[in-house]
């Protein structure tokens, strides 16, 4: 039977690929990637990189296809049916994929950033194109080494204090608003410094950006005293390298 096999490949070190997760790139016949209009050099670079120095065999041959862009809804209801019709599409396109590309008993990969069980919707699709019925094949997940476990390795802080929990949002959700019983927070995906809207003066702040790369950015301190040293430092370094992918921890003082 086919397999397809979604490979955590770390975020932004290259030496964060596990054991594990090179020898499932070394056993790709195919690598499938999804190419974003807007996908940086960079990143684009690391991969490359990765398949250049973890594979040992003969390389993968390579099934690329433009990823849908999704576009951006007014209101809620125009934004449901944009993210559905742009959950159609990616789903018709990896069943084509993978019944045109793949051999009967090949196996294919995807190569996720960071770990797949985070912000990443390729699992979910290929949920989807299984459940749908039109090719066969099954599913392996590898995981990797998230930009969240980096942040707190580079800062040498568990994300959760002792029996404590640990919520895990975007930007968009904690400008709406901190649950009053969270006192320990990660944030992903946040374009608009979310943080400035915590208010108060009872949080501390672990910020990291490019975690893992050579331009790795961290910054830490009581949140009001540092948020516009962070602000200053994102805005030249977003200048500088034309992108910016940043996490951090809040955490409330006791
Ligand atoms: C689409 S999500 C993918 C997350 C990924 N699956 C993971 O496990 O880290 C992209 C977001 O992850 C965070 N991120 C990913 N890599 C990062 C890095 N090297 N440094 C800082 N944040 C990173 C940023 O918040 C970015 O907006």
């Amino acid at each position: 039977m086919r397999a397809v096999l979604v490979i955590g490949i770390g975020a932004g070190d290259p030496d964060y690929m596990t054991v594990q997760a090179i020898a499932a790139l070394n056993r790709a016949d195919v690598l499938f990637v999804l190419e974003k209009a807007d996908e940086q050099a960079d990143l684009l670079a690391l991969r490359r990189h990765i398949c250049d120095r973890f594979i040992t065999g003969e390389q993968p041959r390579i099934a690329a296809v433009a990823d849908p862009p999704r576009g951006r809804g007014d209101t809620p209801e125009e934004q449901r049916r944009l993210v559905a019709d742009w959950r159609r599409r990616r789903t018709d396109l990896c069943a084509r994929l993978i019944g045109d590309e793949l051999g009967e008993d090949e196996v294919g990969a995807f190569l996720t950033w960071g770990d797949p069980a985070l912000y990443d919707g390729m699992t979910d699709v290929l949920a989807q194109v299984a459940a749908e019925g039109t090719v066969e094949f099954e599913v392996e997940v590898v995981p990797g080494i998230s930009a969240l476990t980096a942040l707190a390795a580079r800062h040498g802080v568990p994300l959760n204090r002792p029996g404590g929990a640990v919520l895990i949002t975007t930007g968009r959700r904690l400008a709406a608003g901190l649950p009053a019983d969270v006192d320990d927070v990660v944030v992903m995906l946040d374009g608009e410094l979310a943080f400035k809207c915590v208010p108060g003066d009872d949080f501390e702040i672990y910020w990291g950006a490019y975690l893992g790369t050579p331009d790795e950015i961290l910054i830490s301190g009581r949140l009001r005293e540092v948020e516009d040293e962070i602000e200053r430092v994102r805005a030249r370094a977003r200048e500088r390298k034309g992108w910016m992918f940043d996490t951090y921890l809040l955490r409330r003082l006791r």
